[in-house]
């Protein structure tokens, strides 16, 4: 299970740590508090925010992180049953997870709809709306499009559900990496593995914890770093790449680990100045290249 503490690594703020989270940093939209900007009734009265702002944080040349790859090699060592993310920046495709492997809970910008009929945009249309500073609307009906990223008051996809109630009994070791496990309903898989699966954290702070009223009930909702008859739940503080990377010396792919990341932000590199290459010389072809970018 991932959030968007995968991804800071890569340049892309998270969403609540103190000062440089999303969240703590919204002042210019005057909003009525700062999740508004996500959430669907603010979004239909008043679009404009939400589109300011995707502009602003357009996933660009991001390149995935140490953990991203981390992530691929437990695939392709055979031990990756699935990837549930929360991150909408789409780095775990970058760093090469196979599509039927991540679970995007939170949606994905591939696609967008008319809030109205429902008629679906492209990744491209919904770009040049994007970067031309209007708010998109339906060429149908004139309502308003927006990227199918799941906002608060929304539902979460089909294949969130259907997709958990497979995977979270036959789970053998959940890690959790990079999320304050404060959105549910994802937060709460946590607790859908079975009672004796070990439970790793690795991140900046603890999450997920039990409270101590849960505690005192005895109700084993949250993770239970503490109490003396925890046998199961670790959490590892420090950065997410560090983490993942001294599990990967610990599970003998250390220098695979380390090579992977340098081979493919090398390769990504290579295809990000080809692509503005081309760009340059063949400006028509900047809109192709765009959506093989995507
Ligand atoms: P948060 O911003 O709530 O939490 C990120 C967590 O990652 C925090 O606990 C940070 O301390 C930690 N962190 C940041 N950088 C790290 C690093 N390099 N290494 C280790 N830990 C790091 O983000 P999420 O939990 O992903 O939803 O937030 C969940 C949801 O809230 C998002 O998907 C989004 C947001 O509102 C919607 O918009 C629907």
């Amino acid at each position: 299970m991932a959030g968007a503490g995968i991804s800071t690594a890569a340049g892309i703020p998270d969403f609540r740590s103190p000062g440089c989270g999303l969240y703590s940093n919204l002042q210019k939209y005057k909003l009525p508090d700062p999740q508004a900007i996500f959430e669907i009734g603010f979004f239909r009265q008043n679009p404009q925010p939400f589109f300011t702002l995707a502009k602003e944080l357009y996933p660009g040349s991001f390149k995935p992180t140490l953990c991203h790859y981390f992530i691929r090699l437990l695939n392709e060592k055979g031990l990756l049953l699935r990837h549930y993310t929360q991150n909408i920046d789409t780095l775990e495709r970058v760093a090469g997870l196979p599509a039927e492997k991540i679970v995007e809970a939170h949606g994905t910008f591939h696609t967008s709809h008319c809030l109205e009929c429902k008629h679906e945009y492209t990744v491209d249309w919904m770009k040049e709306r994007i970067f031309s500073d209007s708010v998109p609307t339906c060429e149908k009906c004139d309502g308003v499009v927006k990227p199918d990223i799941v906002f608060f008051g929304e539902d979460l996809p089909t294949r969130f559900f259907v997709c958990a109630e497979k995977d979270f009994p036959k789970c053998d070791l959940l890690i959790i990496l990079g999320s304050s496990l404060t959105v549910q309903p994802f937060a709460s898989l946590i607790d859908r593995v079975p009672k004796v699966c070990p439970r790793l954290l690795i991140n900046r702070e603890r999450a997920g914890h039990r409270d101590w009223v849960m505690a005192a009930l005895q109700m084993g909702r949250g993770l239970d770093f503490d109490s003396r008859d925890n046998f199961r739940d670790v959490a590892w503080l420090g950065s997410c790449d560090e983490g993942c990377q001294m599990l990967a010396d610990k599970l003998g792919w250390g220098d695979e680990l380390r090579k992977l990341v340098v081979d493919e932000h090398v390769r990504i590199s290579k295809q990000q100045n080809e692509t503005s290459k081309r760009q340059t010389e063949y400006p028509s072809e900047k809109k192709r290249a765009e959506s093989e970018h995507q």
